[in-house]
């Protein structure tokens, strides 16, 4: 056994957060200890986005900063991982301009850790091993969770969607679906260790199963992992509209555990931008989606991804998008530019059809702005009611002030009572303030243990 320490610095997505937990589970379990700061690291990762340029950037910025600390201390060992290393420029890309680099795996061999390492040591050169395609799903690999009630479990890898803009096909692999019995198990474990709130990962969740023999769904799943002891909060993301089953509907209508958020990603409102983009709906077909979705979830609070300036978007394509969102109403909007991704058809299109810069910016802003009209509107509607939520710790901002969530994924602070500790508790709230982002609160009860979505919660006396 070792005594090394180890950090790693993670970019990107919730899976990416997964993957670092395995990562790290892996090198616990070799001895190594985590620590809070790369300056202390004898052993540094960078799990890296390649979802948008900015992703990209701003990981490779970090690896350039590291070349210092490599200088003052030879024998820190410095490895990067996730989805850019599985992008062909990367590799070459590094072996130029960072050559204090030590080890490049990718998202299909984090299991083999342990062996890379080892073969660092072995190797005056950086070593590189990124498979092409993934092999078959890696069970029962060891894993560092983070501390509370909140856990990840992934039940689908990779994503077959190729929605022409985007990277994650070609970095994640093919469509692989765990076992239910594996994932029954595993969030078993995670209950009994009282892990309350829990969120099953994929690029596109609702294609679950459909690989496995014989084929289940997402509502099979969330159905019996429904049924676990413990089990308090069930979520699930990510979600693509074409495979939200109206079975899906009905059974998180009907749950006692699942929560009552829907972020279901539109990306544009344009028939012939969601074409382009090889989404496989229309605007219709998704403006019918949410209907059901409201009429069978009335308290539903609806989130989406909306990207600006996809090669060719006219103005007309735009207007179409912003008429989408004051239609729908969402709670909350992620926005994005278009970040043309090498190897992908839309990056073909951007060099010959481009949305100039300024252009895009600017819609983006004129997005924003409806948005954070609409977030805003729909929080004032939460003032004075009672929420249960869950506190998560205390506000990064101020130690005096508690932050949580509500199953509906709205964050809220709450003034600390500095003579209770409520944090992961399951807490009635009465809800004082809206902002745009979130909503400010006050206690009104003792934490609960049966905080059901379904349930109502008693507004007190006044
Ligand atoms: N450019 C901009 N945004 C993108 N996304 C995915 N690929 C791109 C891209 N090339 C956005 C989508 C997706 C979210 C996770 O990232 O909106 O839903
Ligand atoms: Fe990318 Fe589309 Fe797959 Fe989502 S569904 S990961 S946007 S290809």
């Amino acid at each position: 056994m070792n005594s090394q320490t180890f950090y790693i610095k993670t970019y990107g997505c919730q899976m990416n957060e997964r993957d670092s937990e395995i990562m790290a589970g892996q090198l616990r379990q070799m001895g190594y200890q985590p620590v809070n700061d790369e300056k202390s690291a004898e052993l540094i990762i960078v799990n890296t986005c390649a979802v948008r340029g900015s992703a990209e950037e701003h990981a490779l910025g970090y690896i350039g900063q590291l070349k210092q600390l490599k200088d003052q201390n030879p024998s820190m060992r410095l490895a990067v991982a996730g989805c850019m290393s599985q992008e062909p420029g990367t590799i070459a890309w590094l072996k130029k301009h960072a050559a204090h680099v030590d080890l490049v795996f990718g998202t299909h061999n984090l299991h083999e850790l342990p062996k890379l390492l080892d073969e660092v040591e072995q190797s005056d050169e950086m070593v590189i091993d990124v498979w092409k395609s993934a092999g078959e799903v890696v069970e029962h690999l060891p894993s560092q969770r983070a501390d509370g009630v909140q856990a990840f479990v992934n039940i689908i890898y990779g994503c077959d969607k190729f929605c022409t803009y985007c990277i994650v096909p070609f970095t994640r692999g093919k469509e692989r679906s765990r076992e239910i019995p594996a994932i029954v198990n595993e969030v078993k474990a995670l209950a009994q260790e009282g892990y309350q709130d829990i969120t099953v990962l994929g690029q596109n969740v609702n294609s679950y199963g459909h690989d496995l023999n014989p084929a289940v769904d997402l509502a099979d799943l969330l159905v019996e992992l429904e049924k676990i002891d413990g089990v308090r909060w069930l979520r699930y993301t990510t979600s693509h509209p074409r495979d939200f089953s109206q079975k899906l509907i009905d059974t998180i209508a009907q749950s006692q555990k699942i929560t009552h958020h829907v972020h279901l990603p539109v990306q544009s409102g344009s028939n012939p931008i969601l074409k382009r983009m090889n989404r496989k709906y229309t605007r219709e077909q998704y403006l019918d989606l949410i209907e059901r979705v409201k009429r069978a979830i009335p308290d539903a609070v609806l989130t989406t991804d909306i990207i600006v300036g996809f090669p060719g978007e006219t103005e007309e394509d735009f207007e179409a998008t912003m008429d989408l969102v004051r239609q729908v109403r969402y709670d909350a909007a992620f926005t994005f530019l278009y970040s043309p991704r090498e190897g992908t058809p839309a990056a073909r299109w951007e060099g010959r059809d481009p949305v100039p810069n300024p252009v895009k910016k600017e819609r983006l802003n004129r997005l924003m702005s409806l948005q954070y009209q609409i977030s805003l509107e729909a929080n004032q509607q939460l003032i004075g009611r009672t929420e249960l939520v869950l506190i998560e710790g205390l506000s990064k901002k101020n130690p005096n002030v508690w932050a949580g969530r509500t199953h509906t994924n709205k964050v809220v602070l709450i003034d600390r009572d500095p003579a209770v500790d409520l944090i992961d508790r399951f807490v009635p709230v009465r809800i004082t303030q809206a902002k745009t982002f979130y909503l400010t609160g006050e206690v009104v009860g003792a934490p609960v243990s049966d905080p059901s979505p379904r349930r109502r919660v008693e507004l007190p006396l006044v």
